[in-house]
């Protein structure tokens, strides 16, 4: 096979989750421009709408559908739909994720509750919800989102919740690596240092202007760099990978 046909998604089908804006939305237009067709799973109904828009101006099939990943009946209603609507699942990109910071000792249990939900139970649900079609079918690839704070502790920002999660998520994407590799599905995790989303804007100035000299490459990452490391890991440019951690942090877990 060529070296430019390892990276060919046509006829795949892909859903991203949280791809209503932000890493989601750069991922799901990669993924498409890549040649797959896109289901955007997320809760704001607005953006993904105009998300799978763009899509479908790119030639693909795409469509939104309101889901929050943290809902185990919304999860199953969604994987339904997608299966109806594209009749396989072949990539699940689970990227939907929110953060807080509070200091661990006035960390309230509610709002620990409320981002190991999204940041981690959600990703284990859409996994086993995706997962068994991907059983069933006997292929499948599964990216998720972790941080690198799954890897290392930010600082300044305070965040023992968001960080016990994307470990988390590090070690879920393993587990499942070596349970489903003899269902030839394979999971591996990005580990992204700051990229310049919503999520990132926001620390600005309190902790972003902090955050840069402790960045070998001197810069927060742009969204679209993520581009490149999603295609590679659902298409068969990656096909011996699997449990694997990419980290796209200009060098900030080196230090
Ligand atoms: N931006 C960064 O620097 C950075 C770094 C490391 C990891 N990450 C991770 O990357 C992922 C995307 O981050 P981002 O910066 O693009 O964030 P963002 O806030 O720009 O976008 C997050 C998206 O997820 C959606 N979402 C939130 N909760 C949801 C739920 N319960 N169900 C469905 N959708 C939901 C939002 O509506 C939004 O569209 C997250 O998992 C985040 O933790 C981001």
């Amino acid at each position: 096979m060529e070296t430019k046909e390892l990276f060919n998604l046509e006829g795949e089908k892909a859903i991203v989750t949280g791809a209503s804006q932000g890493l989601g939305r750069e991922m799901a237009i990669a993924l498409a421009e890549a040649g797959a067709d896109i289901a955007i799973a997320d809760i704001n109904e607005e953006k993904g709408e105009k998300v799978a828009e763009e899509i479908k101006n790119l030639g693909r099939k795409s469509f939104f559908i309101k889901c929050d990943v943290s809902k185990e009946d919304e999860v199953e209603n969604m994987t339904n739909k997608v299966k109806e609507n594209f009749g396989k699942i072949d990539i699940l990109v689970n990227n939907a994720g929110i953060v807080s910071n509070y200091p661990a000792e006035q960390l309230e249990l509610k709002e620990w509750n409320r981002i190991l939900d999204v940041d981690l139970m959600a990703v284990f649900i859409c996994c086993q919800k995706v997962g068994k079609i991907m059983i069933e079918q006997r292929k499948g690839i599964i990216v998720n989102i972790s941080s690198m704070s799954g890897i290392i502790v930010n600082t300044p920002q305070p965040q023992v919740h968001y960080n016990t999660a994307k470990a988390g998520v590090i070690m879920l994407t393993k587990s499942l690596a070596t349970e489903w590799a003899k269902y030839n599905i394979r999971v591996n995790a990005i580990a992204p240092g700051y990229m310049g989303t919503d999520m990132v804007q926001r620390a600005f100035p309190k902790y972003g202007e902090k955050w840069i000299p402790l960045i070998p490459m001197g810069r927060i990452g742009n969204p679209e760099e993520i581009r490149g490391p999603i295609v590679f890991l659902c298409s068969k440019a990656s096909s011996y990978i699997t449990g694997s951690v990419l980290v796209m942090d200009g060098g900030y877990t080196c230090w």
